[in-house]
This record gives structure tokens, C-alpha cells and sequence, in this order.
């Protein structure tokens, strides 16, 4: 095993929420959340790889930042632009502006999802334009550690992997997700972000029992969790990050807190075209109910 504790001096921050512009008057009033959870990618335009380095490829998107600036909350990075699992070359580009926020921002941790957005068209790197699943092979785990130990290198901050749904079942991966996470922290010196919906869609969609999964998990390794909800979708459950988690997810995670020695923060996901459903009101529900298990942490 690697280190016991991969979040080092990193603050408990508490309970969360994923910014989106939408929820503004709920994150910025004082004491709503403990933190903001940010997907940088959200508040910023990116011209691409071709498009020049730091300010001439990356520019704010002013309204977004303007949350940010008004919320003076702490902020963790959560990104969808690495491409952790893609076989082509790295972005270094997007790399060094992963650092530029995390400093400007102070990031506690910065995160990215085991998945693949960077494909090749044949002329060279090009955009998928939504989130490929990984499989469990030791290829792609290879990939995955050099990745994670750059952006480590390269921003001095831990670095988490989230956990991904998975709407096919890879009969013939190398290893087990648990044992893949496992390994790839083990290898690169990483914390986990465990997406408890995530989890909750997979034992949906393959018929498995996310406390057995939690089992086989090194729970010393988990940072942080997400909790969301989801829906139904041509047969399958998505992670539509719908509303207010449902009860298996509250579950998992109050058997998550009595097992997660190193858990740092809980952070809540919805998609903002959801809030007529859920409100702020509702919002509020879920963040006291985060609280709750929170506060029964070992
Ligand atoms: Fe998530």
C-alpha cells in the first residue's frame, strides 16, 4: 500500500454544493454551504489546443467568476478536461491552466473522472464532445497513473479520481473497478472522489450491492463524495444529477462516514435545468441531511 492519507495537510471542508450560475443566490448566502465544488472548464472558454497558451487560449467567462468572487467560500477543482484514460498525447496546455485556477483559486484538491473526452480523428487530438467510459485494463491504468502523478507534479495539490458510471459491462477488463481504484492509488499517490450515485447507477444497471463494493475499496484513500440523483433512460438509470438523492444513496453514504477515515468534504450535484423541481428549498433539505452524516464521521 501507498501512503495511508493521499489529501496530506488538505482541509475537512464539510458539506458542499457543484456551482452553477443558476443557484447563485444559494451559494453566495453566508452559511448555505461549507464550500464550493467547481468544474473550472464551466468558467472558462478554451480555444483549443491550437489556441495559443495561458491567457490567449483561456478566458473567464465573467459571470461565473463573479460567483466565485462574491461566495468567498473555499473551492475545490473538479475537471472534465483531462482525458485521464485517452491514448493521446497529453495536454499540456490544459494541464498548466489547471494549475493557473487551482492557484488562483486555492483549491484544496483538484479532481477529474476516470473517462476519456480526447480522441484521434487522424489528423491528430480531437474532442469526443461527452465523456467515454474507461475500461478496467492495466493499459488504461498505466495511462491514468502518468496522468495523475503530472497534474500532482505539475499543480502541487492532491489529485483525486472520480469513480464513473458505466452504462456497458466490460466482460473481459484486466481488473475489478475497485481493484483498478485501488491500484491506481496506489501507483500514483491519489485519493478518490466516490461519486456515491455513480456507484448507486452501476449496481442498478449490473446488479451488484454498493456496500460489498465499498468492501473491497481502500476507504482510506476516499477525499471526497458525491451524492446526486438520477432517472430512468431507454431502460438504463443515468446520473442526470436530477434532485435530491435517493434513499440508497443515503445509505451508502451513511455507511461511507463511519468507514472513511480521510473524507474531507460531501459535496451535492444537481443539474441546474432541475431546480424548478427542487427549489431552494429543496436544496437546503439535502445540505441539512448532508450535515447530518457528516457530523457522524469517524
Ligand atoms: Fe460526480
Amino acid at each position: 500500500m501507498g501512503i495511508a492519507d493521499p489529501a496530506g495537510d488538505a482541509p475537512r471542508l464539510g458539506v458542499g454544493i457543484m456551482a452553477n450560475l443558476a443557484i447563485a443566490p444559494f451559494v453566495c448566502a453566508p452559511g448555505a454551504v461549507d464550500y464550493v465544488a467547481v468544474t473550472p472548464d464551466m468558467f472558462w472558454t478554451d480555444r483549443g489546443r491550437s489556441g495559443g497558451s495561458g491567457a490567449q487560449r483561456f478566458t473567464d467567462v465573467a459571470a461565473w467568476v463573479a460567483m466565485l468572487d462574491d461566495a468567498r467560500l473555499p473551492t475545490v477543482s473538479h475537471h472534465i478536461g483531462l482525458s485521464i484514460a485517452s491514448a493521446v498525447p497529453t495536454d499540456h496546455g490544459y494541464v498548466a491552466q489547471m494549475a493557473a485556477w487551482a492557484e488562483r483559486w486555492d483549491a484544496s484538491w483538484i479532481s477529474e473522472h476516470l473517462a476519456f473526452v480526447a480522441i484521434s480523428d487522424g489528423d491528430g487530438p480531437a474532442a469526443a464532445g461527452l465523456a467515454l467510459t474507461a475500461p478496467f485494463d492495466l493499459d488504461v491504468l498505466d495511462l491514468a497513473v502518468e496522468r495523475a502523478s503530472y497534474v500532482r507534479e505539475e499543480t502541487g495539490r492532491p489529485f483525486l479520481l472520480e469513480n464513473s458510471p458505466y452504462y456497458v459491462a466490460f466482460e473481459d477488463s484486466d481488473l475489478s473497478e475497485a481493484d483498478f481504484l485501488n491500484r491506481f492509488c496506489d501507483l500514483s499517490g491519489s485519493g478518490l472522489l466516490l461519486d456515491l450515485h455513480n456507484l448507486y447507477c452501476n449496481t442498478v444497471n449490473h446488479h451488484f450491492c454498493g456496500h460489498r463494493f465499498l468492501d473491497h475499496l481502500d476507504l482510506t484513500r476516499v477525499i471526497e463524495v458525491h451524492i446526486a440523483n438520477g432517472s430512468e433512460l431507454g431502460g438504463m438509470y443515468a446520473d442526470s444529477h436530477s434532485g435530491a438523492p435517493p434513499e440508497p444513496v443515503w445509505a451508502l453514504l451513511d455507511d461511507l462516514v463511519s468507514r472513511a477515515p480521510n473524507l474531507r468534504g460531501i459535496t451535492f450535484e444537481f443539474h441546474d435545468s432541475y431546480l424548478p423541481l427542487i427549489g431552494f428549498e429543496g436544496i437546503a433539505g439535502v445540505i441539512a441531511r448532508a450535515r447530518k452524516a457528516w457530523s457522524r464521521r469517524i
